[in-house]
């Protein structure tokens, strides 16, 4: 049976969440067994390095940013998605190992094959059959259209500067892993960018 992890990556306002929310939907309106799933978090310890990566007052350096984000991972898919997969579910997760490479290994500037190297059991062990990435410049992003910019932690809180890295980090994993990753740009129109989400995970044979 194919195994069947997805992760949806984008930059910071982009409509991921409303996205992801649609997806949910859509699965369970079809009776698609699936678990949903973010990082950084997904299981207890998880979470709680999550609070630790996005407290504002706190400072990390990011090598240990990075490493954080790769402990959180490998507690999510030793506890969370591999026995989810093999139980045969479909898993789809908020952000995963691109997210690392495009902040950590681009914005941060620690380069995206240390990062890679760093995220060693995650690259080895559990790769995502699919990653879709929501392909919009974090300057045209629809919150900042909407006219609201929240900063709720630190890694929003971040230079307009840091979060083009982000996106440029993106474009370059997308141009490296054209297979595994597929860009899709969204529609103002939140609907189509959903058809076109959906109509990915049908050619790729993942429902
Ligand atoms: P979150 O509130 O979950 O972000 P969003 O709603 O935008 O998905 O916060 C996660 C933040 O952590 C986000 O700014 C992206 C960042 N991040 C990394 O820098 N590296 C990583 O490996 C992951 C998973 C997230």
């Amino acid at each position: 049976m194919q195994r069947k992890f997805i992760t949806v990556e984008g930059c910071e306002g982009v409509g991921k969440s409303t996205q992801l929310r649609l997806l949910k939907d859509y699965f369970e309106e079809h009776g698609i067994d699936a678990v949903f799933t973010r990082e950084p978090g997904g299981t207890p310890v998880a979470e709680r390095i999550r609070a630790i990566l996005l407290d504002k007052k706190l400072q990390v350096s990011p090598e240990v940013e990075a490493a954080l984000f790769a402990c959180a991972r490998m507690e999510h898919i030793n506890n969370l998605i591999l026995p989810s997969l093999k139980q045969g579910k479909v898993v789809v997760c908020d952000r995963y190992i691109d997210s690392s490479l495009a902040y950590q290994g681009v914005a941060r500037n620690l380069g995206i094959d240390n990062v890679y190297e760093i995220n060693a059991y995650a690259r080895d062990n559990c790769m995502p059959e699919l990653t879709i990435f929501i392909d919009m410049d974090p300057a045209n992003s629809w919150r900042k259209k909407n006219g609201t910019v929240i900063l709720n932690d630190r890694m929003e809180g971040e230079s307009q500067e840091f979060h083009a890295a982000c996106y440029r980090g993106y474009k370059e994993m997308a141009k490296r892993e054209p297979e595994r990753i597929i860009s899709i740009v969204p529609d103002e129109e939140k609907y189509e960018t959903h058809r076109a989400i959906i109509a990915t995970l049908k050619d790729k044979g993942i429902i």
